[in-house]
Order: structure tokens, then sequence, then C-alpha cells
């Protein structure tokens, strides 16, 4: 299919991700990480540094005193905040912009995805998972291949949505079928692409359950729930909001109920924009 090729195209294209950032994603994957892990990395890396302090500095924390180096800010924030920060600021680069064919707004779909990823991550702690980390960072980039996808999906979107209204389609079969490759598979082409993890890389590829041998994989069925859970919200959903398939099993399977999951939406809808004032100060 011809679109395949020019994708593909466009992926080489991408700007690639600052080399830090491959050793901030190995750092959130594994739950043994230090303090010092983290500010090894960040210190030779100048505006990660002055951004960090700057936040920390900022009237929303009101310190009595000034923080002057890394090693201040992560003992302030802690270790997993200082992770969510980096790379929420470094996403919003590639996810920040405006994907009108998903129907989304400059912002939109960067803000989707961060609401997405405090809901996953307070579910991964409502079940004490390990790996609560790499759930949040899977979940803030599981939809990477929409900002490729966008202007494919924008010059067919008449004969996507005709395919989920007519056809009984999810926007995600709509999209392969008429593209010719769906935005969860781009997203995984992308992962490979920036030498993501394999983990990482399947969790992206399968977050809408296209294998549905996923529903037997913890950390998709939690990022898979906690989208869900955001969508519920509103909060930067686009034209594709609602239209995909929901597999109750996954509620079963993380042994959570729909109280849990009213929970998550309101804690999670709490801390977004607690996130948000704190980024927006940077
Ligand atoms: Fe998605």
């Amino acid at each position: 299919m011809k679109s395949i090729h020019e994708i593909i195209i466009e992926v080489d294209k991408l700007v690639p991700i600052p080399q830090v950032m491959n050793q901030i994603l190995a750092i959130a994957e594994d739950p043994d990480s230090t303090m010092s892990d983290i500010a090894e990395v960040i210190i030779y890396d100048p505006i990660i540094t002055s951004s960090l302090i700057k936040a920390c500095n900022s009237a929303y924390y009101a310190l009595p005193r000034k923080v002057n180096s890394v090693k201040e800010a992560i003992m302030l924030l802690g270790l997993n905040q200082v992770i969510d920060f980096v790379l929420i600021k470094t996403f919003s680069a590639y996810m920040g912009k405006e994907h009108l064919g998903y129907g989304l707004n400059e912002g939109e779909l960067w803000r989707y995805s961060v609401s997405t990823a405090l809901m996953a991550r307070d579910l991964a702690e409502r079940k004490h998972a390990s790996n609560k980390q790499f759930i949040f960072t899977a979940s803030l980039l599981k939809d990477i291949g929409k900002i490729i996808l966008d202007r494919f999906v924008s010059g067919a979107i008449e004969e996507i949505d005709d395919l989920i209204l007519s056809n009984n389609y999810s926007f995600r079969e709509a999209e392969e079928e008429v593209i010719g490759l769906d935005h969860a598979e781009l997203g995984g082409i992308i992962a490979e692409h920036w030498n993501f993890s394999p983990e990482m890389t399947y969790v992206i590829r399968n977050h809408h359950m296209t294998d549905l041998s996923a529903l037997e994989d913890y950390a998709t069925s939690v990022v898979y729930l906690a989208e869900i859970a955001a969508m519920m919200t509103g909060i930067g959903s686009g034209t594709d909001g609602l239209a995909y398939r929901f597999y109750e099993s996954v509620l079963e399977g993380l042994e959570i109920t729909e109280d849990d999951l009213q929970e998550t939406i309101a804690l999670a809808s709490e801390h977004y924009y607690d996130v948000m004032q704190l980024l927006s100060i940077t």
C-alpha cells in the first residue's frame, strides 16, 4: 500500500529523542533504580537540569531556601516525580502540537497522555505493582503513533467514520483498513526506531489489544484500562473518543472494581491539575 511506504519515510524523518531519554527510560523501567542513578543522568543535560531547578524554586513549593542542584531537586521531589517531570517535559515537544486528524487542538494529545499516565499509575499503585514507573511511561507514550498518522487520518476521516458507523469497526480497525496501518502499530514502529525496550514497544503496540493475548499481560492491561478511564474524563480526548473496543474481562483480570475505577478517575484528575500547574512554570 502506497501510504505505508510514505508513513515509514515519516518515521525515518522523525527528530531523534535526546540520548539522555533512553537512559531515563531505562531507569524508569528498573524498579531498583536509585536517586543517584537519575542524578547521574540528569546533571549532564543542562536544559533538563535548569527546568527542574526552576520548578523546585517556584512559588508552587514555597521553599524557605533556594534549590541549587539536581541532587537537592531529587531530594525535594522524590525519584518518581523527577522521572515524571523529565518525561512529560521532553515528550511535550513531540505530542504538544495540534493533531487535527484526531480532532485534537494544540496540547490536547499531550494533556490526554499525561492524564492517562496518571490514571495508569494510580491503578498500578492500587494493586501494589512493582513496575509502576514503567506503566506510567508506557501510558504516556502509547499514542506516539498519532503524531505521524494524524495527517493520514485527516485525509481519510470520512472513510474511517463510515466504517465505524456502518460496519461496527473500532477506530483502530478502521485506521488499519483504510490506511493500512493503525496508530498502535505505528507507535510500535516508532518505539523500535527510538530503541525503546521490547517490553515498552510491546505495550505501545498492543494498547488497544490488537493481539488479544495482550489481555494476559499485566502492564498492557493497566495501560488499556487507564486509557478507558482517561476517555471518561474527557481531558484532551479527540474524535476517536470512545470508538474503541472495551474488553470487560480486563477489570476482572486486574481485580479492579468499578468503585476502584471511579476513585482512580477522581484522584488522578486532582493530581493532573497539580502536574499541569508545575509544568506551566518551567
Ligand atoms: Fe490509542
